[in-house]
This record gives structure tokens, sequence and C-alpha cells, in this order.
């Protein structure tokens, strides 16, 4: 008789036993004795296992032999209620094939605990573990409510060039895209690697973000956001950066700051929901595992359980405070007093350290916060000047564990105010000529913000390490698979 092949989560899912079924998928586990084995089946598609009842005397021992974790294998077989407690239904096999075997001696993932920096060095198998099973099809999840949101809110999906002339945002932290003979390079007369010669005929690199492209777009489209892979060769090996990361900018005209805020605020929280209403498995598996990772340590050093976490980020409003008033709280903070703070914080003006962005979530406000009006010198140089003439109408959401997880701004629409700018922060001119058509021709106000998609990730996930939250993590030395 012939079936269709179903999924382990249809499986479970479906109404009504008794029924002739089929499904592939690789072995957890396998345990028994000479009369009957029970092996636990994974095909990827839910973090549970689908048990599959084997009669010894119905198969060869040759066959089962080479049923061992890992291996792949096709079953056919009834659907039962399951008398045993753990599942509450089983398959009862008739055929069994050994589609691929997995040698013991060799296949790295066994059933044990696996230290998740052994298992980035299996990165191509760790994919077929309990917890990175859950992680992708989180991130997968996200990606998809990501696109949802803007498409049921009116915004139209902009593909941003990866490849980009401008270096004007990413300065020093670009990577070069060449096809140049890097022994050989042609000069010009001065000296320099004459890029003239080079594929398009000018200096191009890899994108650090779509923003300005993006902003071109919204200037017209109304409501746009990319979704893509950006780059960064900056040197920092921490646990919330990656020379190659993905992310996620809206730009939307006629907004300002607030509409802004409220726009990241709205956005966040409804990727949070969607996790919860359709990841509910995978989550609670990532947080069990998660105490059991800190079951050691001290009762105020732990996280808090993961599931009540992302509650707790959808019932309360975010905090939305000044640069001057984070200043101010942080001068009198009792880790700054103390000399606690890496970067003590004695002035207005310094640049805000990821530690000091956690003691404002976690410490002081115990909630998320969207921090505005930075100083305009530690900022870029198309944020909107405030009347001070000395802040920008910046914006950076702050999440517990994470600290930036959004970066934003409202945009300068005048374009005295934006050249201006240009020049006192030595932006070249050239070949921004098409950016500063906008403020030309049809100017407006106009917001927008980038979310880190990895940095939502750790905090939906409860992971602790961004390697850990993609499939296959660029970072300084290091580009394996
Ligand atoms: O704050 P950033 O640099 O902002 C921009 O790139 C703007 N052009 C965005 C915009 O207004 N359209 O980066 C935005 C976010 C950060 O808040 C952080 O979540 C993430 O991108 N991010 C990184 N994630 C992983 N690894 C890195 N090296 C990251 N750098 C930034
Ligand atoms: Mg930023």
């Amino acid at each position: 008789m012939s079936t269709k092949r179903t999924s382990v989560k249809e499986l479970l899912q479906s109404k009504g036993c008794s029924k002739e079924v089929e499904i592939s998928g690789w072995v957890r586990t396998k345990r028994g004795n000479k009369q009957v084995n029970f092996i636990a089946l994974n095909d990827g598609s839910t973090i549970n296992n689908i048990q599959v009842v084997v009669n010894m005397d119905d198969f060869a021992e040759d066959l089962l032999k080479k049923v061992t974790t890992g291996a792949a294998i096709h079953v056919k077989g009834l659907l039962v209620e399951s008398a045993g407690s753990g599942q509450v239904r089983e398959i009862q096999a008739s055929v069994l094939d050994v589609l691929g075997e997995a040698d013991p001696d060799k296949y790295p993932i066994q059933p044990k605990k696996h230290s998740l920096e052994f298992l980035r060095e299996v990165a191509h198998l760790r994919f077929r573990t309990n917890t990175f099973g859950a992680i992708f099809r989180i991130r997968h999840a996200m990606a998809f409510a990501i696109h949802q949101y803007f498409n049921q809110n009116g915004f139209c999906y902009l593909h941003t060039p990866l490849v980009t002339a401008s270096d004007c945002e990413g300065a020093g932290e670009m990577f070069r895209v060449t096809t140049l003979d890097a022994k050989n390079p042609p000069l010009t007369e001065d000296g320099d690697v004459d890029y003239k010669q080079d594929f398009f005929a000018k200096a191009t690199s890899l994108t650090v973000s779509g923003q300005l492209e993006g902003e071109l777009g919204a200037m017209a489209l109304g409501k746009i956001y990319t979704f893509g892979p950006t780059f960064r060769a900056e040197n920092s090996n921490t646990t919330r950066h990656l020379s190659e990361f993905w992310m996620i900018e809206p730009e939307v005209a006629f907004n300002d700051l607030n509409d802004n805020m409220d726009l990241a605020e709205e956005f966040l929280k409804y990727l949070i929901q969607y996790a919860l209403d359709n990841c509910m498995d995978d989550l609670q598996f990532l947080s069990t595992r998660l105490q059991e990772e800190e079951k050691n340590k001290k009762a105020d050093e732990r996280s808090v359980e993961l599931i009540e976490k992302l509650k707790f980020v959808l019932d309360n409003d975010f905090e939305r405070i000044t640069y001057t008033e984070a200043i101010n709280i942080l001068k009198n903070s009792k880790p700054n007093k103390k000399g606690q703070f890496q970067y003590p914080v004695d002035a207005w003006g310094v640049d805000l350290q990821s530690e000091h962005e956690r003691y404002l979530v976690e410490k002081h406000f115990k909630k998320p916060v969207i921090l505005t009006n930075y100083p305009k010198e530690i900022k870029a140089f198309y944020m909107k000047q405030d009347s001070d003439g000395e802040t920008v109408a910046a914006m950076d959401v702050l999440f517990p564990q994470i600290g930036e997880i959004i970066g934003g701004s409202e945009r300068e629409d005048s374009l005295e105010k934006l050249t201006t700018r240009m020049k006192e922060m030595d932006v070249p001119m050239d070949g921004m000529q098409y950016y500063l058509d906008t403020r030309r021709f049809g100017s407006a106000p106009h917001s927008g913000f980038g979310l880190g998609f990895e940095r939502l990730l750790l905090f939906v996930t409860g992971m602790g390490n961004i390697r850990d939250v993609i499939p296959f993590p660029r970072t300084p030395k290091n580009a394996e698979f």
C-alpha cells in the first residue's frame, strides 16, 4: 500500500489514530530489548520526536544495527495511541529502510549534552540538535512575521544593493569589493590603487546599511522596508557583534521622531507576540534549557524565565528619555560613583557603552528604554538637527540582556543644514548628489530605523552569544563553512 509522507508535526497534531502513515527523518535515539525497539525520530518540523516501535521479529538484525543516532530512515506503519508514557501516539513499523547510516564512532552529535562552543565547530551538523532546531525554526518564524507586519501595514519591501560605492556611513568599517590583482594592482601617477580600472570603475564595498537607498524609496513609495544582509569590518569580538548580520530598516515619509518611536515599539511587540503565538514548543524548550544552564548561578544572577520575559516586554510601555536625562541618571548611579563602570560617565557628550545601556534597562528602569536626542558629535551626519544646535533627533532602543537592539532617527530634510553638516563632518559630497536630490526636490520630514535581526533573536531565544542565532557566523578571523 502507498501512503503520502507526512511530517512529524502533522502526525502529532492530526486527529484520529489507527491509520497507515509514512514518515522519514533522522534517528535521535534508539532503545529497547530483544523483542522490541523504540526509535525517537525527528524530521525538523517540530522539536518533538515521534516514537517508532519496531518488533524485532519483523526485521533483520543487520538492518536494525544500522539504525543509530543520526541515521536517516524511512518508515511505514500504523499510527496508534501509545501505551507507554511520554508520548501520545506512536508508529508501529511495518516497513523500515535505512536511507543513510551515521557511523556511531564518527558521528559527532551523540545523544548527550554538547557545549555550544563545540557545536559551533560542527555548525553544519548542529541543526540536528534540539537547541539549534528550535533556534532556526524561531528565526524563520521571525523573518516571516517581519514581512507579515510590514505587508499588513502598507509597507513596500525594497531591495537595496549589497555592493555600494558610498562609504559615508561606514568609514573604515567596510569590506572592499574588487577584482583587481591583490599582488599587483594598477596604480595612479600618485602611487594609489587606480580603482578606475576596477570592475565598477570606482572603489566599491559591501554595504553597512540599506538606509540611504531606502530613503530614496520612501520619498516616493511612502513606507518602505529593507531586510537583507549587511557587512561590517569592525574588529569587535563580542557576543553581540557579527561581521555579516541581517538588518531590517523601515523608512517612512512624513514620520517624525515620535512616530518613529511608536513604530519601533509596535513592531517589536508584534514580533514578540508572534513568537509567543507560533513558537511555544520551541520557546518552552529553550526556557528549560536556559534554566538548566543557570541552575548553579546565584539567584540574583539568573535571567528571568524566557516566556515571562517576553510577556513582560509586551505588557509594558517602553521608557522614553533623552540622552541628557540618561547621562544624569548614569552620573549619579551607584556603579558610576563606585567606579564599577569600565567607562566612567563623567561628562555630557560621552558615547554610551553597552554597560551603561544595560544599567539603564536592567537596573534603573527595569524595562526597555528608548533613548533620544543624542549629541550630534556622536551620531551620523544625516540625523535631523534639533533646535538647540547641540543634539539630533536620534533614537536607540535598548533591551535587557542585549543593550542596543534598534538604532534610528528622524532625517535632516533641509538641504542647507544637511550639506553644512556634511562639510563639518568631512563627508565627501561627490557621489552623494543622488541622496541630496531628495532634499532638493519635494523634500519632506521622514524617519526610519534599523533593527539587528540577530539581536532580536538573541532576545527571543534567550541565547547568550550572537554566533548561535545565525546558521554560519562570520566574525573576525572566522569564515568557516
Ligand atoms: O545603529 P546602526 O549602526 O544603524 C544603522 O545602520 C542605521 N543606518 C539604521 C537606520 O536608521 N536605518 O545599526 C542598527 C542595528 C543596531 O541597533 C544593532 O541592533 C544592529 O543593527 N547591529 C549589529 N548587529 C550585529 N552585529 C553588528 N556588528 C551590528 N552592528 C549593528
Ligand atoms: Mg547604532
